[in-house]
């Protein structure tokens, strides 16, 4: 029996583990794209957990373990009601009997960290307020997929630095690419954050970069980056927000001081006429719905890594 692993964070990944995963997701939707993949999860089943709303997360996971001859079970967030009906160490204790991996969305990066501790089965972070290591990984088959190579690549993130930015910053940086995050003063990557993502760079060549100018990060930039404002458990503070961050629109405007050829991303969902005009998630620089779909060819390789 080989010890378990779990997927909570991209920062804890070799280059040589991400690039392995992001090859392996690259042959599954060659392979589901040619007629179907093999049933290498047949009988298995995933717990999915959540504390909060998706549509991609729990659609792209269960469609994902489908393809692979498992099934996903979803638990909405009133059920288990994490750490409040129950301890967080005794729903990993319980569920992980039943299930051959537990996916779970939480708040507190904290409980996603306790469920792997407390769990006999591989535990999937699929969103804490910290990290989104699904969507990072997403993000870099994209980028990959439109500029053949994340090495050398600049990526520029406008808007609030939060879970996203933190699972890009890691991701980008173990590959090599060039990170630069605009954010009003008081939004911007968490010193932690940066000092991990900094370390990572300095062994791969690549770097991270903070700005308040939006403009500066766009310039010149391969692929431009943005995220609401106003992330899932923030909503008191969305009226504060919506006051700061209207300067880190991604607009035609902005979008034109970055390379001819860059791509829009956003993890969705996206607050069209906020953080990004209709113009630019719809025109032709935009990768948001290869994007979404990446989450499942992504995540595919994750489960076909830990619970195969
Ligand atoms: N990008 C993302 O995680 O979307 P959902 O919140 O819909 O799962
Ligand atoms: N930053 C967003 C991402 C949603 C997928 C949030 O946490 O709400």
């Amino acid at each position: 029996m080989h010890t378990k692993q779990d997927f909570l964070s991209l920062s804890n990944l070799t280059a040589n583990e991400l690039s392995s995963l992001l090859t392996l997701a690259a042959e599954l939707k060659h392979q589901w794209k040619s007629g179907g993949n093999q049933p290498i999860l047949k009988n298995k089943t995933l717990g999915m957990v959540f504390t909060k709303p998706s549509l991609r997360t729990r659609v792209s996971f269960e469609m994902g373990m489908r393809h692979l001859g498992g099934h996903a079970l979803y638990i909405a967030p009133e059920e288990i009601q994490l750490g409040k009906r129950e301890s967080v160490p005794d729903v990993a204790r319980v569920l992980s009997r039943y299930v051959d991996g537990i996916m779970a969305r939480v708040f507190a990066h904290a409980d996603v960290v306790t469920l792997a501790q407390y769990s006999r089965v591989p535990v999937i972070n699929g969103l804490s307020d910290d990290t989104h290591p699904c969507q990072g990984l997403a993000d870099l088959l994209t980028i990959l997929e439109y500029k053949g190579s994340v090495k050398g690549c600049t990526v520029a993130y406008v808007g609030d630095a939060n879970n996203v930015t933190n699972s890009l910053a890691f991701g980008v940086t173990l590959l090599g690419g060039h990170l630069r995050v605009s954010a009003p003063e008081g939004y911007q990557l968490r010193p932690g954050v940066v000092a991990r993502a900094n370390e990572i760079a300095a062994a791969s060549g690549g770097s991270l970069v903070q700005m308040t100018d939006p403009r500066a990060a766009v310039e010149n930039a391969d692929v431009v980056y943005t995220d609401t404002w106003t992330s899932m458990g923030q909503e008191a503070e969305a009226a504060q927000r919506a006051k700061v961050f209207p300067p880190y629109q991604v607009n035609a405007t902005l979008l034109r001081g970055a390379h001819k050829d860059a791509i829009v991303m956003h993890c969705l969902p996206a607050h069209r006429g906020q953080e990004i005009t209709d113009d630019v998630a719809d025109g032709p620089q935009s990768a948001l719905w290869d994007q979404a779909e990446n989450r499942m060819h992504a995540q595919k390789a994750v489960l076909a890594k830990l619970l195969a």
